[in-house]
């Protein structure tokens, strides 16, 4: 009798757990929970970093065609690498009614206060690309296989220099990581360091700056001046009677500046060639640059894909299904695992452009011109 009675007052207090849960706006997972019903002509946030990066502008607008091809109304914003306008931004979409939020946050940690606005609304949160940290308001991830990303920028490294090959080196390599902002950064630079270390322990490869700790090496706001700024001091002061020979760097923004910083020293001329320099995104400017043998790899990552599986995850979100992840491991994201669903990157170079960007449809072979 006692038993049943215990068992009957558990059960009651679950049942009164869930519906406060779910009165103030919580799934049990304590992501927001979606007002499914009548979402037709709803309007979507779409919040995205800057405009500064041509990649950014595609995926704005490649999210809105994706959202509006399935009836919904969107207001993209951008906050200019701000995060204080990025705030602002996200509590007038909460104000103007938005039904859900795609968000690619420019600091990952800035935006919990915002987004208990939204979970108070019953607003759902995508993640977008960039995982959004430290609150239980945010619903879902989408984005790549980000440690995959560092992994094929440090195998391209070591494939080029021939150190899988046989080649012994010892070959000169600097190191460039994202913004520290950005929960991305170190997944990146994780995955490359996984596969140079064994190179770096013996001396097969060598950072002359000794610059090889995360934190001595980001890039604030995957800024290209910084980051040329930084290259033009590694320069002065550890490459005066020595070559480069790689430079890993996470971002093409990043790679571009680099590489305005190696030919002003007089590499890519004469006896003095480029090193290997890496990057991501397949932005235009980078592409034509691998053309002209200048930058030598990116990653490509479609970002037409990353925006149809956003707009997919807000989509079902609202209509009350559950969107299709692939990852429910990874992405903790310090207040909870997001589950996400992540895309692969791919290497491009002067072998595979054509083949990957153009016969794909990423870029016409007039735009590379
Ligand atoms: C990262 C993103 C990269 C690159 C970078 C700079 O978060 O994953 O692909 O775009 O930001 O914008």
């Amino acid at each position: 009798m006692r038993n049943r009675r215990a068992a009957l007052a558990a059960a009651a207090a679950a049942v009164s757990l869930a519906l406060t849960l779910s009165a103030c706006g919580q799934n049990s997972d304590g992501g927001s929970k979606a007002k499914t019903g009548d979402v037709k002509g709803a309007t979507i946030g779409v919040a995205m970093p800057t405009k500064s990066s041509e990649r950014w502008i595609s995926d704005g607008n490649n999210v809105v065609k994706n959202l509006e091809s399935k009836g919904y109304k969107t207001k993209l914003v951008y906050g200019e690498d701000d995060p204080d306008t990025q705030v602002s931004q996200i509590e007038n979409l909460i104000t103007q009614g938005v039904k859900g939020l795609i968000i690619a946050a420019i600091d990952n940690k800035s935006l919990n206060n915002v987004l208990q606005e939204a979970a108070d609304a019953h607003i759902p949160v995508i993640a977008y690309d960039r995982l959004i940290l430290g609150t239980r308001n945010v619903d879902y991830y989408a984005s790549f296989d980000n440690e995959k990303v560092g992994e094929l920028q440090g195998t391209y490294i070591v494939h080029k220099l021939g150190l899988d090959s046989g080649k012994k080196g010892p070959f000169n390599i600097e190191l460039f990581a994202g913004s520290n902002d950005d929960n991305n950064t170190k997944y990146f630079f994780n995955g490359a360091m996984s596969v140079l270390k064994p190179y770096l322990d013996k001396k097969q490869l060598v950072v002359r700056s000794g610059q090889t700790a995360l934190n001595k090496v980001t890039t604030l706001r995957w800024d290209g001046a910084t980051a040329q700024k930084r290259m033009d001091d590694l320069l002065t002061s550890s490459y005066k009677s020595q070559r480069v020979d790689a430079v890993l760097s996470p971002y093409d923004g990043i790679s571009i500046g680099v590489l305005s910083s190696l030919k002003s020293d007089g590499y890519g001329s004469g006896s003095k060639p480029l090193p290997v320099v890496t990057g991501q995104d397949a932005e235009l400017a980078s592409v034509k640059s691998i053309i002209a043998g200048e930058q030598t790899q990116t990653v490509y990552k479609d970002t037409r894909k990353l925006a149809e599986v956003a707009a997919s995850m807000v989509d079902d979100s609202l209509k009350g299904k559950k969107p299709q992840v692939n990852d429910t491991k990874t992405y903790d994201n310090g207040a909870k695992v997001v589950p996400a669903y992540l895309l692969q990157p791919v290497s491009v170079d002067q072998s595979n452009y054509q083949k990957v960007l153009v016969d794909g449809g990423y870029y016409t072979a007039s735009e590379l011109k």
